[in-house]
This record gives structure tokens, C-alpha cells and sequence, in this order.
């Protein structure tokens, strides 16, 4: 059985389209059963309707009467992600802070993808924390989603060169190149069962392997098991 997964978004959705399409090529056993939305513009979900996936916008403002908005709120996406059967949810540049409502319904079944090696530069503007730090490399990391903000246990990363005369949008664009092929191989590992986790070390089943990657001098080491 394909993996069931639901993918949040607030915005343009390129991590969605880069699943869809592995799905599409074969690469990532999985069906995309809902998208989720917390921005009614989020140009994602347009393009996830024109691939004829379901989608579903909450409007936190809906929730803000409530006790615990967040909470109400997460249980709201709850409902929706079971109603779609979804096992397995995919944070896809989702810019709301999840709160344990969530975490506690899928455990360690929630991935997130950040724009940074973490735990350095979490939260937002990952690439131009990079940047103005001088950091030298920086790159991208799919984690489990845990209580704290981009803290969960590490499942892959890929690193990038920072060269002279970088900027955000120069950084951005290479390190969602990667992303773009991270996070669809994370996802299928999940997929397989593969993904082993003992409190925050993570490895891959049956592989020699890290699900990483390294730039090196314009060459790539690469590091993804079976890839
Ligand atoms: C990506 O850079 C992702 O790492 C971050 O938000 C951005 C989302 O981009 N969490 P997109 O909506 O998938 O194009």
C-alpha cells in the first residue's frame, strides 16, 4: 500500500510539487491524500488542485474565540487528515508552529524540511541567518517534528557551499534544488519502514548509508542510500 500522506503549506508549494512528481515518476511510494493550508492564497494549493489532489484551507482566524486557538486549531487539521486517511503528514514550508495536539495523534509520523543544517540558523530567514553569520556552508535538513521549533531528531541533510558574493536568493535557490530531492527520498524511506529511530539518532535500515549529501569543490559526494 502506498504511504498515505497529508502535506501542510502556507505558500507556493514547490517541496509539494517535487513529492507529487516522484510520486508521478515512480521514485516515492506514497498518495498524496489532502493538502492542507493555513493561507487561503498559497499559490500550493492551486497547483496541488490542478494535479487533481484534494486540498483544504482552515483559517486559524476561525479558531481565535476558542480557549487555546492553536491547539483548537490543530485538532481541526486532525480531523481532516483523518477523514482523508492520512498516516504520515509532510510539513512543506508550513509557517505555523505545531503544537502537541498534533504531534501526539501522529507520532514521529510528522517530517518537516528547513533551509539550514540544523540545529544551526532554525526558524525563519534560515538563509540569510546563514549569510549575515558568515557561515561557509550551509544546506538543508528533513526532521522529525517534535514540541520544540526545527528540534527533532535529523533524517537527512544535504550541505551547500556558501561562495563569495552569495545572496539570499542565490542560497535559497540552490539549497531548494536540494531540498527538492531530499525530501522526496526521506519520505520514501518512510515509506519502506527504514527510518529507525532511537531518541534522536536516526539511521537508515539495511544501509551502509546516511541519507546525506556534500558539495565538495563543485564535485558531490553523495551519500543517499540506493540513490
Ligand atoms: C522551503 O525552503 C522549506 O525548506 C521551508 O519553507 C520553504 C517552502 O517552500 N520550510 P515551498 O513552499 O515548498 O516552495
Amino acid at each position: 500500500m502506498p504511504l498515505a500522506l497529508g502535506v501542510l503549506i502556507s505558500g507556493r508549494g514547490s517541496n509539494l510539487m517535487a513529492i507529487l512528481d516522484a510520486i508521478d515518476l515512480g521514485k516515492l511510494d506514497a498518495s498524496v491524500k489532502v493538502v492542507v493550508s493555513n493561507k487561503a492564497n498559497a499559490a500550493g494549493l492551486v497547483r496541488a488542485r490542478e494535479r487533481g489532489v484534494e486540498t483544504v484551507f482552515l483559517d486559524p482566524k476561525s479558531f481565535i474565540q476558542e480557549v487555546n486557538p492553536r491547539e483548537s486549531y490543530d485538532s481541526a487539521v486532525c480531523t481532516v487528515l483523518g477523514e482523508h486517511g492520512v498516516e504520515c503528514v509532510a510539513l512543506a514550508g508550513y509557517m505555523r508552529i505545531v503544537t502537541p495536539v498534533l504531534i501526539r495523534k501522529f507520532p514521529w509520523k510528522i517530517l518537516n524540511i528547513h533551509p539550514s543544517l540544523l540545529p544551526a540558523f532554525p526558524g525563519l530567514h534560515a538563509q540569510r541567518q546563514a549569510l549575515e553569520w558568515g557561515a561557509k556552508v550551509s544546506g538543508c535538513t528533513v526532521h522529525f517534528v517534535t514540541e520544540g521549533v526545527d528540534e527533532g531528531p535529523i533524517i537527512g541533510q544535504v550541505a551547500v557551499s556558501i561562495v563569495e558574493n552569495e545572496t539570499v536568493e542565490t542560497l535559497s535557490a540552490k539549497i531548494l534544488e536540494h531540498e527538492h530531492q531530499l525530501y522526496p527520498r526521506a519520505l520514501q524511506l518512510m515509506a519502506e519502514g527504514r527510518i529507525i529511530r532511537e531518541n534522536r539518532m536516526v539511521r537508515i535500515h539495511s544501509s551502509q548509508d546516511t541519507l546525506s549529501t556534500v558539495e565538495r569543490a563543485g564535485a558531490t559526494e553523495n551519500c543517499y542510500p540506493d540513490g
